[in-house]
């Protein structure tokens, strides 16, 4: 599929930036159990956005392709590990918007399609695999702007997503979250002390702390939880990307008002384990619990770790009775189905 982008779908506007409407929103805010120590869990459910199985990543795409189509792009590139969800949810905004889509991804080319990668070559994006080991993601990066070349050189107009969607064009979709979760929050009429999100690559942590910092400017609500990010990528805990930086620029690009404190910023790094995507005691068991507690289906890469967090930060005591505490649920079903022989 190549040539002039079709599509059903009309571009709008959000703080004067395009925008694809792409997702299902807003997303359910569950009420969970209790939590050790007295506090309730709450669970965001971004894992039913909708397009292409969901996850946390349309939220970006939104705004990513919106910028895309603007652009006047006739093609999508993005990058990432093998079982990629943002790279099968960029496949499957191609889809709808009539994008000719490429994704760059770590490891061989599989003898048979399974999880994301079968959903993505479903949706008619072609996978380009590197050989790259799951998490070298400089080696990506650079095979995702050889790729853009190679592209452009053929006459094609792509636009070049990098990895995770982590710009502060996709940092957007997550402030418009943060403002979507604190007005669920008042219909409830629940006072959470805290949000936990997955972080990889970064983006949905920096577009929720900009979130924050926007509306502690317009003083217009009275709450506003705070952020807790669990690591699950050694880069993010180590501080690349800035996430402070990331989120600083989103409010630029949209002409918010809001100052992002270094204190604003928190990444929990002790829920990661060895390495990216390797999944670890606390998480396996975070995966059961979930599972029986509401049903929710977490995958072993991201909000398996994620709920390892948040229960383990229960453990520990951080939060009281009485208080509430949102979990977002970024997605990641596909994962489960991939066997790993
Ligand atoms: C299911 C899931 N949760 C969380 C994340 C982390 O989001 P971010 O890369 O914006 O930090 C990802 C990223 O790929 C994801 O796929």
């Amino acid at each position: 599929m190549s040539g002039v982008p079709q599509s059903h779908i009309a571009v709008e506007q959000w703080q004067g930036q395009p925008r694809v409407p792409l997702a299902t929103l807003p997303t359910p805010l569950e009420k969970g159990p209790e939590l050790t120590g007295g506090s309730r869990l709450w669970v965001k459910r971004d894992d039913l956005t909708g397009l292409g199985m969901g996850g946390n990543k349309v939220r970006k795409l939104e705004f990513l392709c919106g910028a895309a189509i603007k652009a006047g792009a006739d093609c999508l590139i993005t990058v990432g590990a093998g079982q990629s969800n943002h790279c099968r949810m960029t496949a499957a905004a191609g889809a709808v918007l009539g994008l000719e889509t490429h994704l760059v991804l770590a490891g061989d080319r599989p003898h048979v399609m399974q999880g994301n990668q079968l959903l993505s070559q479903r949706f008619g994006a072609e996978q380009h695999f590197t050989g790259a080991g799951p998490a070298e993601w400089g080696m990506l990066e650079i095979a995702r702007e050889n790729l853009t070349d190679e592209l452009t050189h053929q006459g094609l107009h792509p636009y070049s997503i990098p990895i995770g969607g982590s710009t502060a064009v996709g940092a957007l979709g997550y402030i418009a979250a943060y403002r979507e979760i604190v007005e669920q929050c008042l219909v409830l009429g629940i006072s959470p002390s805290t949000i936990v999100c997955t972080s990889s690559s970064g983006g949905t942590h920096a577009g929720l702390v900009a979130g924050r910092a926007w509306l502690r400017a317009l003083g217009t609500y009275e709450v506003l939880p705070r952020l807790l990010a669990i690591g699950v990528a050694k880069g993010v805990i180590a501080g690349f990307p800035s996430v402070r930086e990331l989120a600083t620029e989103a409010l630029a690009l949209a002409g918010l008002p809001g100052e992002v404190a270094d204190d604003d910023i928190e990444v929990d790094g002790r829920w990661l384990g060895p390495d990216y995507a390797i999944p670890t005691e606390a998480s396996q068991k975070a995966s059961a619990w979930a599972a029986h507690a509401g049903a929710w289906v977490l995958d072993d890469v991201y909000t398996a770790k994620g709920m390892a967090g948040v229960l383990g930060n229960a453990d520990d005591g951080r939060w009281i009775s009485n208080d509430d505490v949102i979990f977002i649920h970024t997605g990641g079903q596909p994962e489960v189905f991939v066997r790993h022989d």
